[in-house]
């Protein structure tokens, strides 16, 4: 899909590679694109920045995405590409509260059925339209400092194989981005896991390239490391092998941090 004359909506948009989304898409001339997130100055700043329309909305909420969508359509009409791109992180294991394994599963999978729902018979009609979802690759392999971000990050991939198997010979693109370290506000620089992440992370605007070129291409897997590809060719060759692979990535960071 090309993104001349295109209705966009780009979730997290006020920071990170959202907002570098939203810099890199403007520059396409799309038709508007409407700058969601929770956080009101990153989202009117983007909006700002790129003579977009800001959204300020927890999208955990299914309300909220309704207000999103009324507010994109209402503004520039039928939405053509959805960006979820919209996430956050809790370490720790199953010891984590419940609050906050739900919030993560609202985020990186609720938010985008409420979203789905909403838009999928629309994009079916006129036959177009395109979801990118940002998951990780912890969705593909694992964030070993998150159990509750690698389950919800592995039901965004899910949801975005469902999403093509279903729609795609029906006019409706996906693709689904999953990143290893970007060099965001994302990454904890006191942690020893997100310090190995940042040793070898790629730009915001790296990443967006990457974005707008495999909507271009309506390419289903976006990585943005040649490891995340091979890793998971690995996992599905040998999956004791991977296993025990990061198993000793485990033993090493944690004695690393003692
Ligand atoms: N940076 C990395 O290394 C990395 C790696 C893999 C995946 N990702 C994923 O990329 C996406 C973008 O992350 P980023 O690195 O740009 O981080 P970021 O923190 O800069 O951006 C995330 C944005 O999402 C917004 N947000 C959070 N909760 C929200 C909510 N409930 N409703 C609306 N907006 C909300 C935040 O305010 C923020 O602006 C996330 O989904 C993240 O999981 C990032």
């Amino acid at each position: 899909m090309e993104l001349k004359d295109r209705v966009i909506v780009v979730t997290g948009g006020g920071s990170g590679i959202g907002r570098a989304m939203c810099q890199r898409f403007a520059k396409e001339q799309p038709k508007g694109i409407i700058v969601a997130d929770i956080d009101p100055l990153a989202a009117n700043q983007t909006a700002e920045e790129i003579g977009g329309i800001p959204c300020v909305c927890d999208l955990t909420l299914e309300t909220n995405v309704k207000r999103l969508i009324d507010l994109a359509e209402g503004e520039l009409g039928p939405v053509d590409l959805y960006c979820a791109n919209a996430g956050l992180t809790y370490k720790g294991g199953c010891e984590l509260p419940d609050p906050e394994w739900q919030r993560l599963w609202q985020l990186h999978v609720m938010s985008t059925v409420y979203a789905a729902r909403l838009l999928v018979p629309g994009m079916l009609e006129r036959k177009s339209g395109y979801f990118m979802l940002t998951s990780s690759a912890a969705g593909i392999l694992t964030e070993i400092g998150s159990a509750a971000y690698s389950v919800t990050k592995h039901a965004t991939v899910a949801l975005a194989e469902w999403l093509s198997i279903h729609y795609a010979r029906k006019g409706i693109g996906v693709s689904c981005l999953c990143p290893a370290g970007v060099d965001t506000g994302f990454l904890d620089h006191e942690d020893p896991i997100h310090q190995f992440l940042h040793m070898s992370a790629v730009t915001p605007e790296q990443v967006a390239d990457l974005i707008l070129n495999g909507i271009r291409d309506e390419k289903f897997l976006l990585t943005t490391h040649p490891e995340i590809d091979e890793f998971f060719a690995f996992k599905t060759r040998d999956y004791p092998k991977y296993l025990s692979g990061f198993q000793r990535l485990v033993e090493k960071l944690t004695k690393r941090k003692k």
